[in-house]
């Protein structure tokens, strides 16, 4: 086969689209139940918008992007996530003037230069909502159940939610200084990897799958003093970051959805503060989060906007796919329906039959024809695996007569009708 698709990017074939097709309306109708509007920005944008939000020392914007120069010298990015495009159209709409508090949704492909595996694609598809505007710790409850929602109604029922908070930027920042203190003596018995996170993002070694770097970081967690009763975060909360991650654990709890705050992770992306989560599903393999998301509260006003706070998520569609228990399969549509107009071999009627299956299709038939002068066998055999319900013969004699031979493939009866009263007859 000279080609075939690159590395990491899918073909979606008919039977695989039933199943994307559900999930991305039912995605929509759910998100709409909560107040959120869709929205579709480019898959093209300014590189700058994404060195500026994801981070410029994360991997995405470090070795994911794909990146290139147009023509005209633009540094230009196929967008790896949604929420830096949505803030960047919030502001570009002035939707902090017409609406203020906006809740967004959106859908479509994303790309990152990854390595391909089980689950990792290089273009891959998110549904996601962000809710910008509001400073609340009940938008986060809000956008959490939402995701948690719309992955239970997508079948994926195993799921568990990790939830922590990233705290401030000052909890951010008094949190990087006691990691580094912690873990300077031992700066050169980290990986390569983490030697290079250590002055770039810290946080990046509390995630890194090397035993020894992650047991050093865990130490480093350890040692803090943190408030009593507080879930382990990387650092400790001020007072006003606790009150916030307090009420989004209780807001759960009020809303029924189960979450487990055990555990310290780190995301990939720069712009978070305070509440960040994970939804990860046993049924997948290494790459287990099938949603992630959290609260930042620096974006819009980084971006040139007003000081507003904001929170959000993203699903990886084909690992909601995967992580769903398996649906029944769609059952094959065994009811027949629509029309095959078939031409007898030899007849010179092409353009006759064309119109006849355009007046069909304009009326809202589903009508195929053969373009190739088949047997009529050939012709009913293909008629029969569409599930066509009537084969409409048209030869020269019936457009000598202005009629129709028409073939009922259920019943088998056969009768020659007028051209009227077959297409009201095939209407019915
Ligand atoms: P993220 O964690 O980078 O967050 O991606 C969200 C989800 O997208 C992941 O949990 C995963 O299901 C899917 N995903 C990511 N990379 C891949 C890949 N290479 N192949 C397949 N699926 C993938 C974000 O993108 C943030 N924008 C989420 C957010 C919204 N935060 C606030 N608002």
């Amino acid at each position: 086969m000279p080609f075939q698709t690159l590395r990491g990017t899918t073909d979606l074939l008919a039977h695989d689209l039933t199943s994307w097709r559900r999930l991305e309306s039912s995605a929509l109708q759910i998100a709409q139940r909560y107040g959120y509007q869709e929205l579709r920005t480019p898959v093209m944008e300014d590189a700058a918008l994404f060195l500026r939000s994801v981070g410029e020392t994360t991997d995405i914007v470090q070795k994911e992007m794909f990146r290139f120069t147009d023509r005209g010298g633009h540094d230009i990015v196929l967008r790896p996530e949604g929420t830096a495009p949505v803030v960047r159209a919030y502001l570009q709409h002035h939707l902090h003037k017409t609406e203020g508090f906006a809740k967004l949704f959106y859908l479509g492909p994303m790309f990152r230069a990854e390595r391909p595996q089980a689950g990792r694609l290089r273009q891959f598809h998110q549904f996601g909502a962000e809710a910008i505007g509001s400073v609340s710790p009940w938008v986060d409850v809000e956008i959490i159940t939402l995701c948690v929602h719309t992955l239970l109604e997508s079948g994926v029922a195993d799921a568990t939610v990790w939830l922590a908070s990233m705290g401030c930027r000052d909890d951010q920042a008094r949190g990087a200084q006691h990691l580094k203190d912690r873990l300077a003596p031992h700066r050169a018995t980290l990986c390569e990897d983490c030697q290079n996170r250590f002055d770039r993002n810290i946080f990046r070694v509390l995630d890194c799958k090397q035993p020894g770097c992650h047991a050093l970081a865990q130490d480093a967690v350890n040692s803090l003093e943190r408030q009593p009763g507080l879930p382990p975060t990387p650092f400790a909360l001020c007072e006003a970051c606790v009150a916030h991650f307090d009420t989004v654990r209780h807001g759960l709890n009020t809303a029924g959805i189960a979450f487990d705050d055990a555990h310290v992770f780190a995301r990939g992306l720069d712009y978070y503060t305070r509440t960040v989560f994970e939804v990860r599903s046993p049924r997948l393999g290494a790459q287990d989060a099938v949603a992630a998301g959290g609260r930042y509260d620096h974006l819009v006003e980084e971006f040139g906007g007003p000081s507003l706070g904001a929170c959000g998520f993203a699903a990886g569609i084909e690992r909601v796919l995967l992580a769903a228990r398996p649906v029944d399969p769609v059952p094959v549509a065994t009811a027949r329906a629509g029309v095959y107009v078939a031409i007898p071999p030899k007849s010179n009627v092409m353009s006759e039959a064309f119109r006849l299956a355009q007046r069909l299709r304009q009326q809202g038939t589903r009508t195929t024809m053969d373009y190739d002068g088949r047997s009529l066998k050939a012709q009913f055999r293909e008629a029969d695996q569409l599930h066509c319900q009537v084969v409409a013969i048209l030869g020269e004699q019936e457009v000598n007569a202005g009629s129709v031979t028409m073939k009922d493939l259920a019943g088998g009866e056969q009768r020659t009708l007028p051209l009227d009263d077959f297409m009201k007859a095939v209407a019915a």
